[in-house]
């Protein structure tokens, strides 16, 4: 089916494509869409997994951006994911970079994004926020409002605002510190500043929630995946007391890229759609070496979220068994299609029974094992 459909949306500009598709199913005619066109969802005993405080009946998920404005959650239960994120959301409302901003690059089956964090902003979105579903897991991805002047003590302010609007609503908080399409979006991506970061955020919701302490939500911290080893092993020395208090859950790995590498397109072809995070195919190698780098560093303690150029049952697979609980998709379903979440879950219990293996958390750093057991042999 979508290969019928994927042409007429390729014919149009990519963010056209994407606000025609998300405005359907936002809209009410999105629960005819569902009912006409059901999408074959089955449930897998084994792939459900107790994460986050909750039952995850799948660890598949829909990434960050998809859905800035929190109307999507719907779509994602149809498509049958196991849980499903929001945003990025800021304190401040923003219109994002001009247009043209989104851009394929169909031989690589690749994306580059310059979206620049447009978003309602944390108080109009304030509704959507507490009426999201108590029986399906959302996370709420947050961000600093992209304006380079919002910066020091400004930018931990503006932080903790968008903080304290998602207080006790969704299932968890994704701190997106590695945007990589604005001028700052980046502000605490290093060691210091998440330092400096998850000190704020944690007094201040540690004053708000003083009488409702069950409201507080998991954090994730989102990364780029342009970090070295030695700056992972250093914010995961920054996180560990976060960890240790409940406060912090663990990682998503990864944002999109700044670099352009691994591509096939012409490099002028590239270079005149002009600056942006690259995501798909090309991020995926980087994006699971963070991840195994971080379940090696936690020695698989810390949650981790895997994300990147994830389009089949074999990536997917790669990043379970690398250290990741749970993954997300975004560009992969642009080019493969809604049917690629089912086809990933099924994809994923037949690879358990081919491994012997009865639930997919014991497929999770599965990797390690072999590769340490090969070491003492
Ligand atoms: C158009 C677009 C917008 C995005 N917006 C956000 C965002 O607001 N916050 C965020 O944390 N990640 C954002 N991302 C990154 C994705 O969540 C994901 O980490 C990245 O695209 C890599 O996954 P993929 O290769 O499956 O696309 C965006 C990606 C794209 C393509």
């Amino acid at each position: 089916m979508y290969d019928l459909i994927r042409p007429l949306l390729f014919a149009m500009d990519a963010e056209s494509a994407h606000d025609i598709i998300t405005g359907l199913m936002a809209s009410p005619l999105g629960p005819v869409v569902s009912t006409l066109v059901p999408m074959a969802t089955r449930s897998y005993p084994a792939l459900q997994q107790e994460l986050l405080g909750r039952t995850l009946p799948n660890p598949v998920g829909l990434a960050a951006g998809l859905d800035k404005h929190v109307q999507l959650v719907e779509m994602a239960r149809w498509l049958g994911c196991g849980f499903h994120e929001v945003g990025a959301i800021t304190a401040q409302a923003s219109q994002g970079n001009p247009k043209p901003r989104l851009f394929r690059l169909p031989t690589d089956h690749a994306l580059i994004n310059r979206m620049g964090l447009n978003n309602a902003g944390a108080a109009n979105l304030k509704h959507q926020l507490k009426a999201l579903p108590k029986d399906f897991c959302v996370g709420i991805n947050l961000s600093k409002t992209p304006q380079p002047h919002i910066t020091g003590p400004l930018a931990l302010q503006d932080f903790g605002l968008a903080l304290k609007h998602a207080l006790g609503c969704g299932s968890y908080i994704s701190l997106d510190v590695s945007c990589p399409n604005t001028a700052d979006g980046t502000t605490f991506c290093q060691p210091d500043t998440l330092a400096e970061l998850l000190a704020f955020l944690a007094n201040q919701q540690q004053a708000l929630l003083s009488n409702h302490p069950t409201q507080a939500k998991p954090w994730l911290v989102k990364l780029s995946p342009d970090l070295t080893s030695d700056t992972l092993a250093h914010l995961v020395d920054v996180a560990q007391p976060y960890v240790d208090k409940g406060l912090m859950a663990g990682w998503v790995a990864c944002n999109t890229t700044r670099t352009r590498d691994n591509l096939t397109t012409d490099a002028q072809t590239v270079e005149q759609l002009g600056p942006g995070g690259l995501s798909g195919p090309p991020v995926f190698d980087k994006s699971l070496a963070v991840v195994r780098t971080l379940y090696q560093l936690t020695g698989g303690q810390h949650l981790i979220v895997g994300v990147g150029g994830i389009r089949d049952t074999e990536s997917a697979w790669a990043y379970m068994t690398h250290g990741a609980s749970l993954i997300q998709l975004y560009t992969g379903l642009v080019y493969e299609g809604p049917g690629l979440v089912e086809r990933i879950k099924a994809g994923l219990d037949a690879k358990l029974k081919q491994h012997g293996l009865t639930n997919i958390a014991q497929a999770v750093g599965l990797a390690h094992r072999h590769h340490q057991a090969t070491a003492n042999l």
